[in-house]
């Protein structure tokens, strides 16, 4: 076998990496200079006709790149919903990487599978999921919702006859989804996958917190019959709310029990890990009684980009719209085919990153992570209500708060806009805005592990210069 230079380019990469992570506690969390010519013409040597030394190419990348890295590991990155890095997966995702496992069957990887098998036996344990559900790991909630909704489209269509997996749609039964108004755009996109259509749903109307009236769900369902797939959400995008999931699951039990065929799933990219903790065992009350879950490894867990994971309480019916075989595959040999329950078929082992991330935090480590980001969560909102100079518009129940910046000229949306750029231009945080029932507000996701009390008090005197500054 040729051999390698491996040392040359891990003495590289080694001290370039530690440099990068040392830092981010004083780097900007923004780079300085940010521009699409920029960073072309930093990176842009051209495809050279005769390749590089490796090590060569690996350092160019660290002076190339690393002044155009966006800080996302950073305790002081707020923006969208955008997890950090545990130690613990920064070291998996490097041995992953090492290893390079193609991760879809047991036989021919049999480590990395058994420490997929154990991490999703650990989630269902920690989130008090029902422990026969089956797990799949995929690059994140996106991907995780597509899978539980394949399994679910398939699962109501075969209750009333009808085989998706071999027929397709054409000519099948007709479906309905419920899903609440101002969904998460990428449960419209698995549908539009799912060849369902982005705009066949029912909505329902929600509270002034985005949760699901279930009045109004109930009004929904009554006037379906027929397979029905519901769409719920454990930490809404904008306001973190949790849906009532108890009366979610009385209302689809009495669907079902209606001869409807149904399926509930939970849109939990935000906050599925609220159900380790107890502290918020009132707010994921009912979780357990529903039928699918979709999270994501890289938001709270802080595991490294990206890691999804799909859990369904059926997997007979997750199995059956995900599995694949072939001819020359090694598959069936008795332990977990990554393959049968995601919908790569060459893949990362992406569970690793859990499986080390879970260890290293523990289960009270998991609880206090949720406690203490929806702790400075509120540290945030109450500094920033106090100042006078801004308002917080959701209860803040999760990790999310929703800022609305008050203008001395009333134009809170540039106000919002110009406090935001400031704070980014000035290196000392990211945040992102959202247009929340047609106003422009600034969003605050406290989604890292490593950011503390400091991190938000400096960040809120940042915020409140750069509100001041514009008026
Ligand atoms: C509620 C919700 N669902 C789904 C997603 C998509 O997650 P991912 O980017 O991991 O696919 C997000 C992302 O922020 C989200 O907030």
């Amino acid at each position: 076998m040729r051999r390698s230079d491996w040392q040359a380019v891990l003495d590289v990469v080694t001290p370039a990496a530690l440099d990068y992570l040392h830092s981010l506690p004083e780097r900007p969390v923004y780079p300085p200079v940010a521009d699409h010519a920029t960073v072309r013409a930093a990176l842009d040597h051209g495809l050279p006709n005769i390749g590089v030394d490796p090590a060569e190419v690996v350092a160019d990348l660290v002076s190339d790149l690393t002044p155009y890295v966006t800080a996302h590991a950073s305790g002081r990155f707020f923006g969208f919903i955008i997890g950090g890095l545990h130690p613990a997966a920064w070291g998996a995702e490097l041995l992953v990487s090492t290893w390079d496992q193609n991760a879809g069957l047991f036989p021919p990887t049999p480590g990395v599978a058994v420490a997929e098998e154990l991490a999703a036996e650990w989630l269902l344990d920690l989130l008090g999921l029902p422990g026969e559900s089956s797990v799949g790991f995929v690059t994140g909630d996106q991907m995780a919702t597509f899978t539980c909704l394949a399994a679910a489209r398939d699962e109501v269509l075969r209750q009333v006859g009808w085989d998706v997996e071999t027929n397709g749609l054409m000519g099948a039964p007709p479906l309905t989804v419920v899903l609440k108004r101002g969904v998460h755009s990428t449960v419209l996109r698995a549908l539009r996958f799912l060849g369902l259509g982005e705009q066949s749903a029912v909505l329902v109307d929600c509270d002034d917190q985005d949760r699901v009236r279930p009045d109004a769900l109930a009004r929904a369902l009554a006037a379906v019959s027929g397979p029905t797939i519901l769409a719920v959400e454990c930490g809404n995008v904008n306001t973190g709310a949790f849906d009532d999931f108890a009366a979610v699951a009385d209302l689809a039990d009495a669907h079902r029990a209606a001869g409807n065929p149904t399926w509930v799933h939970v849109d939990g990219a935000v906050m599925l890990l609220a159900a380790a903790a107890p502290s918020m065992a009132a707010h994921v009350r009912g979780l357990a009684r529903l039928d699918s879950w979709s999270t994501d490894g890289h938001k709270l867990l802080n595991v490294a980009y990206d890691c999804g994971v799909a859990i369904c309480r059926h997997p007979a019916a997750h199995r059956a719209a995900m599995s694949v075989q072939a001819s020359y595959l090694e598959q069936g040999a008795g332990a977990r085919d990554a393959m049968d329950w995601n919908p790569e078929f060459s893949r990362r082992a992406r569970g690793v990153g859990v499986y080390a991330t879970l260890r290293a935090f523990g289960r009270t480590g998991v609880a206090d992570l949720v406690e203490r980001t929806v702790g400075l969560a509120q540290r945030f909102a109450e500094q920033l209500a106090a100042s006078g100079q801004a308002q917080v518009v959701n209860e803040v129940v999760s990790n999310q708060v929703l800022i609305r910046w008050l203008a001395t000229d009333g134009d809170n949306g540039a106000l919002a806009e110009a406090v935001m750029a400031g704070v980014r231009a000035e290196g000392t945080a990211f945040f992102s805005g959202t247009t929340y029932r047609g106003e422009r507000l600034m969003r605050i996701s406290v989604s890292d592990w490593a950011t503390d009390e400091a991190d938000v008090d400096r960040v809120v005197a940042s915020l409140l210069r750069a509100a001041s500054a514009r008026g």
